[in-house]
């Protein structure tokens, strides 16, 4: 007697986040943005000088720390990120955090902790959660599933398109795409719960398609399943 669950995963850049809030926003239900709390877990990890391959050392952080996510009314930016009562919004998008969350993403304990976090708050489902792992792993019996693909050239130029928006420094296609390659073989290679499609859910495609046209598939999907 849960309310529904909408799982979206797929690789770095696919357009998840934004995705994903506007079908909630649609269909009035909560957004769960759990690449922010991989990536708070690392920033907390970068600021208090411990070493990424220190395991036991974040394992121990992870299970000690506070994670918080604020819901946000405005479809233009993310969900409030804090951890451990400091805002860190912001911190989190920076490329340095970007380039160490799939180490400390690929650890056990880190996702055993943020995994029973995200299933904590989804026990009463109405959400859309978006992530990795959550079709396989953190929802496995959500009602819609949706694998959210683009091409790696597409992707690496919408994050340019991203960077640009915000008025950060330009980094080139190329370098962009090396990275997001790069990510989608640590996620999709690593031993716990690797990006993966899972066996229900439904792939789309999106390149040459926009932001409402994508929300409006799955707003349709989910009308017909429900
Ligand atoms: O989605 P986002 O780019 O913010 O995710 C950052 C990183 O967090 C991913 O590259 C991945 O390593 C990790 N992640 C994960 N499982 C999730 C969500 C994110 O491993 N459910």
């Amino acid at each position: 007697d849960r309310q529904p669950i909408i799982a979206i995963d797929g690789p770095a850049g696919a357009g998840k986040s934004t995705v994903a809030r506007q079908v909630a926003a649609n269909l009035n239900l909560v957004y769960l943005d759990t690449g922010a709390m991989y990536r708070a877990v690392t920033w907390l990890v970068l600021q208090k000088g411990i070493a990424v391959d220190d395991e036991c050392a974040i394992a121990e952080l992870t299970s000690k720390c506070k994670i918080e996510l604020t819901p946000t009314q405005d479809l233009q930016s993310s969900v409030g990120v804090w951890i451990d009562g400091i805002d860190v919004t912001q911190a989190i998008r920076t490329i340095e955090v970007t380039s160490l969350v799939s180490a400390i993403a690929a650890q056990s304990a880190v996702r055993q902790a943020l995994v029973k976090q995200q299933q904590n708050w989804g026990k009463k489902g109405g959400l859309v959660a978006e992530g990795r792992d959550i079709g396989t792993h953190v929802f496995p019996d959500a009602e819609v599933k949706i694998f959210l693909t683009a091409s790696v050239s597409e992707r690496a130029r919408r994050r340019q398109e991203d960077f640009h928006k915000q008025g950060q420094p330009e980094i080139s296609l190329d370098q962009l795409e090396r990275d997001i390659a790069e990510r989608d073989w640590k996620d999709s290679t690593r031993k716990v719960s690797p990006l993966q499609k899972a066996a229900d859910a439904v792939e789309l495609q999106t390149d040459g398609l926009n932001i409402s046209e994508v929300t409006a598939q799955i707003v349709n999907y989910y009308q017909q399943r429900l």
